[in-house]
């Protein structure tokens, strides 16, 4: 079986940024429909379309939770533009790899950020 890395143990056992966000800038939740893990992704962003806050609350595996807490740290500081880019390999890499049969968890975080980022932009475009 394959080990998983220092930094991936870590998050998970001491995850970053964990929690909800009341009357977030946006949020997007996804799920696995493989295997039923659901993740929540809140974001808050200033003025200047920088991300000042983000959190997470995932149901799901280790390597989902380890993910989402790195996303958080990855995302906070960056444009929404910028962070709408981060993909999973970069969320793999952060953490100095994943086992190949858990990269598909670290597909959840990056598509719950895009959701979450997706959702502040039809609220500031008025669409929702
Ligand atoms: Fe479901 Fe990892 S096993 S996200």
């Amino acid at each position: 079986m394959e080990e998983y890395s220092d930094k991936v143990k870590d998050h998970y056992m001491h995850p970053r940024n964990t929690g909800v966000i009341e009357n977030p800038s946006g949020e997007g939740t996804v799920g696995n429909p493989v295997c039923g893990d659901i993740m929540t992704i809140y974001i808050n962003v200033d003025e200047n379309d920088v991300l000042t806050d983000v959190k997470f609350s995932t149901f799901g595996c280790g390597a989902a939770i380890a993910t989402s807490s790195m996303i958080t740290e990855m995302a906070v500081g960056m444009t929404v533009d910028e962070a709408y880019q981060i993909t999973r390999n970069d969320v793999a890499e952060e953490l100095d790899g994943l086992p190949p049969i858990k990269l598909h968890c670290s597909n959840l975080a990056a598509d719950a950020l895009q959701a979450a980022i997706d959702n502040y932009r039809a609220k500031k475009d008025g669409e929702l």
